[in-house]
């Protein structure tokens, strides 16, 4: 049900990663979100020397890693487990990482995956075969409160208690095409005017199915602490919820200070272990979004391991 012509995935911003990412020639980077491998192919164009520990969730991605020629390892794995893949590769630390969050066109693309509200498919969305949980349980066995908190809180939509009573009252839902049309109906004329009505639903349950936000976490965490000093991170994120876990934990690690504000003296002892490289958060070029829709949401953050 994919198109066959399509491309795995347009890499995002690809330019502003490999700059952030170039003093680290002849180092070891970790792609913590494979994809199509649009970021590890330009860094390993880019910087000669460097050597690429790709990871994906989806077993689809290890395709493209074969065609990446001896400086690169795929490993299939959620990047909450960086610490154990970099054991496997003899690794201690690294020096750069990329992650570039979300979904990728290729998983949008093929129905099958049930990603996608355009294309009819079984409600799965699973990144990869590890997630526990399937969309169905979600859309037909969840209550209508718990559906209701997922769609609010992960899709960020306004309508969420309309639309989860009117998936409850239309279960079961046999598939993503169904479900879609259900959404539709729940979400009122006036209020359809930005994008799919949804879109916005259908982002919540993936969230839940994959645990994308603490999976996100706990990423950052690892990375961060395996990062050697004078490495580099960087992050694209697509919506609100990850930008926000993403700025709150860079901020937190350049923050040296920690005591209440009245202290006259410190008394923590804390010093920063990040330097920010981006202030504000990068966004990409008008011409990048013509050219490719699907970056019109990205916001880049990058910080370095002091
Ligand atoms: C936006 S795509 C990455 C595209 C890639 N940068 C490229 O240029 O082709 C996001 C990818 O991250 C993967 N992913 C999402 N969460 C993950 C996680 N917790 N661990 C590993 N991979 C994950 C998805 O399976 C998807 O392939």
């Amino acid at each position: 049900m994919g198109r066959a012509d399509a491309p795995y995935h347009l890499p995002v911003m690809v330019d502003r990663v490999v700059e952030w990412l170039r003093p680290l020639d002849g180092s070891i980077i970790v792609d913590a979100t494979f994809g199509g491998g649009g970021h590890s192919a330009a860094l390993l164009d880019a910087l000669p020397r460097a050597r690429v520990v790709a990871l994906d969730r989806d077993p689809d991605a290890a395709m493209a890693a074969a065609r990446l020629g001896p400086r690169i390892a795929f490993h299939r794995s959620d990047f909450r487990h960086l610490q154990a893949v970099l054991t496997e590769e003899g690794l201690d630390d690294l020096d750069g990482a990329v992650f570039d969050l979300g979904v990728s066109s290729h998983q949008l693309d093929v129905g099958e995956r049930g990603f996608s509200y355009r294309r009819p498919g079984p409600l799965d969305m699973r990144m990869g075969p590890d997630a526990s949980l399937t969309a169905d349980e979600v859309v037909n066995t969840w209550s209508e409160h718990d559906l209701a908190d997922v769609i609010r809180r992960y899709g960020e939509e306004r309508f969420a208690a309309r639309i989860a009573a009117a998936v409850v009252r239309a279960r079961p839902i046999a598939d993503t095409a169904q479900l879609a049309d259900v959404v539709a109906g729940a979400v009122p004329a006036r209020a359809r005017d930005h994008g799919h009505p949804a879109r916005r639903t259908f982002q919540g349950i993936r969230i839940a199915v994959n645990d994308e936000l603490a999976a996100l976490t706990d990423g950052l965490d690892v990375a961060l602490r395996l990062l050697r000093p004078g490495g580099r991170i960087v992050v694209i994120s697509y919506h609100s919820l990850e930008d926000r876990i993403t700025k709150r934990r860079f901020a937190a690690g350049a923050t040296d200070c920690v005591c209440p504000p009245d202290f006259p003296i410190c008394v923590c002892g804390r010093s920063a272990e990040l330097r920010l490289l981006t202030r504000k958060v990068e966004r990409p070029s008008a011409a990048e979004v013509t050219a490719n829709p699907r970056a019109r949401s990205a916001r880049l953050r990058a910080a370095e391991k002091v």
